[in-house]
């Protein structure tokens, strides 16, 4: 039987197989997440992997919706597996809106579903890092997300030569799409103008001649829009988030790039999305403002300003590889206990149970086994340290790559191995 495709099976290190996950690498960068999101005092959440079909259905825009995993429960339900956070954390955070002190910072670390075509750096399944804050309209926000997305990708060591956040507006492209519009002559229709947006999320991927085309179709030259891109000239907005971060001494991490403006389609203000500096993989992060989504998601009943982000494990674990900044993953066995008495095995068992109860990692053989193999073992578990009963009361404590020993007191054997 094997696995779905863009799906991973994710093992111990060292790895049976280049093509598979690695267990240890997915902690690795859980914890640097983790750890970041406690440095900028986001809490953590989650919610349910399987969602009502109807939460992304009318939300997230046609991108997502035809990438849905969904299907009828046995009791009739729409339902689907989650491709994105941001609409379960709406639903979350209306729910008990008055409960919460604002701003609300919150993070999360879902793995989501997408039924993606097949291609370098996007999976079926991925993990995401989300933070996102809620109840705050100014820039400030915006920035402060922006930092915990510069420092989260430093924690890695990754530095301003190996990414680059792209700074983007949705108001900015909103103004330029309506200005044309109203030249034009043209209808204000929103299905229209996320089109329109859409056309422009894909301009780099997309071949120039699909692009001419669609934007031909929605009544605008390639060229009007290249002009509005390489003008690249900042909102008052995005002034102000660039000034917040030059304050913090990041400003070597951000560029204003107009190329970004999202597929999602609940963006309403700043966007953005973190990319490697060289531009050889997909994007490692995206986000922004969407002041509308909660309001849209309670039926009206609680309207709270948000923005976030999402920083998928996929593309950023390319990356590393790549940078070679993943470590060496090595079994952290601290204590081989070698029984080669079998008479001293109960004796042996308390031990092994006093260290791991003192907090150590501790290995033993399950069944009777000749001393050599049982040192070859702790070699092969790179064990720190072996320790074997002398008798009932004495313990030979080994340090294997000082080769030093001691012999200590059975009671004492977790003092010594301090
Ligand atoms: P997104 O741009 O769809 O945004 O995804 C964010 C990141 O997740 C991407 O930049 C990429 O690294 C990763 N990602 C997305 N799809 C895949 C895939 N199929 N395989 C591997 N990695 C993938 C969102 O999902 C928004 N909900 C983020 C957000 C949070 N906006 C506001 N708050």
């Amino acid at each position: 039987m094997e696995r779905l495709p863009g799906f991973r099976d994710f093992y111990p290190e060292p790895l049976p197989h280049a093509d598979v996950g690695s267990a240890d690498a997915r902690q690795f960068i859980f914890q640097k997440w983790r750890d970041v999101a406690r440095r900028y005092n986001f809490r953590e959440y989650d919610g349910p992997p399987l969602e009502p079909l109807e939460l992304f259905t009318t939300k997230s825009g046609d991108e997502i919706v035809g990438q849905l995993y969904n299907f009828t429960d046995k009791g009739s339900r729409a339902v689907a597996l989650r491709p994105e956070m941001t609409p379960t954390l709406a639903r979350m955070a209306a729910a008990h809106e008055r409960r919460f002190k604002k701003p609300i910072k919150w993070f999360a670390v879902p793995q989501l579903f997408r039924y993606e075509r097949q291609q370098r750096g996007r999976l079926r399944e991925h993990f995401q890092f989300n933070a996102d804050i809620l109840g705050e309209t100014g820039p400030a926000a915006d920035a402060e997300l922006i930092a915990l997305l510069i420092d989260a990708l430093r924690s890695f060591g990754l530095t301003a030569r190996d990414f680059v956040v792209r700074l983007s507006s949705r108001n900015a492209w909103h103004e330029f799409y309506e200005g044309r519009r109203s030249k034009s002559g043209g209808r204000a229709d929103h299905a229209h103008e996320y089109n329109f947006f859409q056309t422009i999320d894909k301009l780099e991927r997309a071949p120039p001649e699909e692009s001419d085309k669609k934007l031909d179709a929605l009544g605008f030259s390639m060229a009007e829009v290249s002009q509005f891109i390489e003008s690249g000239k900042p909102t008052a907005e995005l002034e102000t988030i660039l000034q917040n971060l030059a304050a913090r001494g990041l400003s070597d991490f951000v560029k204003v790039d107009y190329h970004v403006v999202r597929g999602l389609a609940y963006y309403t203000g700043a966007v953005f999305e973190a990319f490697d500096a060289r531009g050889e993989f997909r994007a490692l992060a995206g986000g922004g403002r969407y002041d509308n989504l909660v309001k849209l998601i309670s039926g009206g009943k609680v309207d709270l300003p948000a923005l976030g982000f999402g920083m998928g494990d996929v593309v950023l674990l390319e990356l590393l590889r790549a940078r070679r900044l993943l470590p060496r993953f090595d079994s952290a066995t601290d204590v081989f206990v070698l029984i080669e008495d079998e008479g001293l095995r109960p004796q042996s068992l308390r031990l092994v149970q006093d260290l791991r109860t003192a907090g150590y990692a501790v290995e033993y053989p399950f069944t009777a086994t000749r001393p050599d193999k049982q040192f070859k073992r702790a070699q092969e578990l790179n064990a720190t340290r072996t320790a074997r009963l002398e008798n009932a009361d004495y313990v030979r404590i080994r340090d294997l790559k000082t080769r030093q020993e001691i012999v200590a007191g059975v009671a004492d054997a977790a003092n010594h191995l301090k």
